[in-house]
């Protein structure tokens, strides 16, 4: 392993006020997102849909990594580039998720144990083959009535750990995603509690597998109340809530934390980072970035919709969406950036 080149890559992944956009939905997500809005569920579909994001023009001047599916870092353009290609070409890190599903876990009903530790040194080794500097698993935490057991939080902590480790052992900087999930009625303290408690979990477990925290980035979830929770808090004191449990449980040799959205919309997760970076960042030993998926994608798919015609436009919105969480890293997003920067015209001379 050569630790050096493990914490580059982690620290390019947080450099520059960038962050990842992550287009690692399984097939079953990924048509279930394309049937909302009436697009085929279909591999070609599948593949238009992901041409669409890696060939946005200047997606590389605010993204600094992109999170792929195994079934899409195999795909090319229609003109037969590798998609790997595109992305190394537009200055971006191309990453791959490598779990294969969180399923209901033996003995804990309502919660989830993520699978996908058989056989993934020798998936790594390919991945990193095909180009891939970096990996993610997710591990999903449900908040309930006497949820998440001890048991729920430790084997998923324990798996993340010994997938770290692997990754670190292939060249690949670990992204390590728990997510403490936003569907429920708890408030915001019952998740600060809980995503503070599976954070020292999953940090013990790193140190008991012997990974290395400057080579690795963490993606959390960020601390929410529950969605139908009656009290909402507002923006700052989100902030606050989020960044003092960080503060209690992530070690400082950790380079970057890059927020996953989980379904908040994209305006509220860019306001969000935007009030930590705003009220924090100068005090912080971590970056905080972003490593969005929905709240970077859904503006873009929705406009798409499978049409040739719509691409321009979508592309227009994915950068709009990336370009917002760039500022928001910087402390400089604001309701005013969300009429889009950059016309379809503008985009259409730069595509040629
Ligand atoms: P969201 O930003 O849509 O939550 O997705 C992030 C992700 O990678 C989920 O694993």
């Amino acid at each position: 392993m050569n630790t050096q080149a493990l914490i580059h890559i982690a620290r390019t992944l947080v450099a520059d006020d960038k962050g990842l956009l992550a287009m690692d939905e399984s097939n079953p997500t990924c048509n279930k997102r394309f049937a909302k809005l009436g697009i085929p569920q279909t591999e070609a579909a599948r593949r238009s849909y992901r041409e669409l994001i890696v060939t946005t023009p200047a997606l590389g001047e605010c993204i600094s990594g992109v999170i792929l599916y195994d079934e899409t870092i195999r795909q090319q353009k229609k003109d037969g580039t590798s998609f790997i290609r595109v992305i190394i070409d537009a200055g971006i890190i191309p990453g791959i998720k490598v779990d294969t599903g969180a399923k209901d876990m033996a003995a804990h009903p309502g919660e989830k144990i993520t699978e996908g530790l058989d056989g993934l040194r020798a998936r790594l080794q390919e991945y990193s083959q095909m180009g891939a500097r970096f990996a993610k698993w997710r591990a999903v935490i449900a908040v309930g009535d006497g949820v998440p057991g001890q048991g729920c939080i430790e084997a998923n902590a324990h798996a993340l750990a010994r997938y770290a480790a692997l990754c670190q052992e292939a060249g690949l900087v670990p992204v390590v995603e728990p997510e403490v999930l936003m569907d429920g009625e708890h408030t915001l303290e019952r998740c600060r509690e809980v995503t503070e408690e599976v954070l020292r979990t999953v940090f013990n477990q790193l140190y008991t597998q012997r990974v290395i925290l400057e080579g690795m980035i963490l993606k959390p979830n960020m601390v929410l109340p529950g969605l139908t929770c009656p009290r909402q808090e507002d923006v700052s004191e989100v902030a606050d809530a989020t960044v003092r449990c960080l503060l209690r449980a992530v070690p400082a040799a950790v380079p970057g934390i890059a927020f996953l959205s989980g379904g908040q919309s994209g305006e509220l997760a860019s306001a969000r980072l935007n009030a930590m970076n705003v009220r924090f960042k100068a005090r912080l030993p971590w970056a905080l970035a972003f490593s969005f998926a929905r709240a970077i994608q859904q503006p873009a798919l929705e406009i798409w919709q499978g049409k040739e015609a719509q691409v321009l436009a979508a592309q227009q919105a994915l950068y709009h969406r990336a370009n917002c969480n760039r500022a928001a890293r910087r402390g400089q997003y604001s309701a005013a950036m969300e009429t889009p920067s950059i016309s379809i015209a503008q985009l259409a001379k730069i595509a040629a």
